[in-house]
């Protein structure tokens, strides 16, 4: 049976992540500073900014999905994030590389983007924000998700190693849509995400793909759903937010998604398929 190790499996995403592999018959290992809410799998308590303990966890792994991390910015004194966030993951990708493991897959954030917690105000260049849109955070997060997906570039150009970063929108799982009737009309909440969602299940089933996948060298993906999170027109919800938005790349005349999805169905074969709509009375 292959073994996965899922780091920060005890947080909001991670459980969900664990189950999936689970449920595809993999053996699963949590790594983790503290445990798992619900006694899914075994879970090593392990600050994984320790390399020694890096290694430790992943030995006689077929793959590593890293989710660990401090995950939004000012949540935390700005260097302890940067620290923390940089630090386990070129540990991770340090230990992997030295123990011959052949597949990672590491979470980077659309907050790479640098709308989200930008203190000068920018907007989206273009929408869909696909891969290609420049990356400008403002803060160390942001920033730390793109020195990220640099390491998981350098450790494939020196040991091969296929390194997914998955550039996650919000998460959000099934218990969360009782939230969303308070803000599917209220375009500002959600502006500097652009609005954007992920089901917990279906960032899960990408993160599975992506082990499964060949051949994907060093490649860093938007996962979203395939529609925003509100009850809005996404032309309309531009309008009101980003009226200096002209650079239209998809026809939006519906509900799309502004953060573009498409690398991620094309390279992984992923599809969303769960959707607020599905879930929410308004
Ligand atoms: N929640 C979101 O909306 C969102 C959006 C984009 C990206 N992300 C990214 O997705 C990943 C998972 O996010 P989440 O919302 O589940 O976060 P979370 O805070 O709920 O879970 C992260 C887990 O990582 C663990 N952790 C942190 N530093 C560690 C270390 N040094 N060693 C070992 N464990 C450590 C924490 O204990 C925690 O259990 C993160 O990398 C985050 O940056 C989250």
């Amino acid at each position: 049976m292959k073994k996965i190790i899922v780091t920060g499996g005890s947080g909001l995403l991670g459980p969900w992540v664990i189950r999936e592999f689970l449920e595809h018959g993999y053996e699963v290992l949590n790594a983790d500073t503290r445990p798992l809410p619900e006694p899914l799998c075994p879970t090593w308590i392990t600050d994984l900014t320790n390399l020694g303990e890096a290694y430790g966890v992943l030995e006689g792994a077929y793959a590593v999905v890293h989710l660990a991390a401090i995950p939004a910015a000012y949540l935390r004194p700005n260097e302890v994030t940067f620290q923390n966030n940089v630090l386990s993951t070129y540990n991770i990708l340090e230990a992997a590389s030295g123990l011959g493991i052949k597949k990672a897959v590491i979470t980077s954030s659309e907050s790479s983007y640098g709308i989200v917690f930008a203190v000068n105000r920018i907007a989206p260049q273009y929408v869909p924000m696909d891969e290609s849109h420049p990356q400008l955070p403002q803060d160390s997060y942001g920033l730390s998700k793109i020195v990220n997906e640099e390491t998981a570039a350098m450790f494939h150009r020196k040991s091969g190693m296929q390194v997914v970063s998955f550039r996650l929108g919000n998460v959000i799982s099934p218990a969360m849509y009782e939230r969303f009737p308070g803000f599917i009309h209220q375009p500002v909440e959600r502006e500097r995400i652009l609005w954007s969602y992920i089901d917990t299940r279906d960032a899960a089933s990408a993160y599975r793909l992506a082990v499964e996948a060949e051949g994907l060298g060093a490649v860093a993906m938007n996962i979203a759903a395939d529609d925003t999170s509100m009850d809005m027109k996404s032309r309309d919800l531009m309008a009101a937010s980003f009226p200096e938005v002209t650079d239209f790349r998809a026809p939006l005349e519906g509900y799309e998604t502004l953060l573009s999805n498409e690398l991620a169905k094309r390279l992984l074969g992923w599809q969303p398929v769960h959707h607020w709509r599905d879930y929410v009375t308004f």
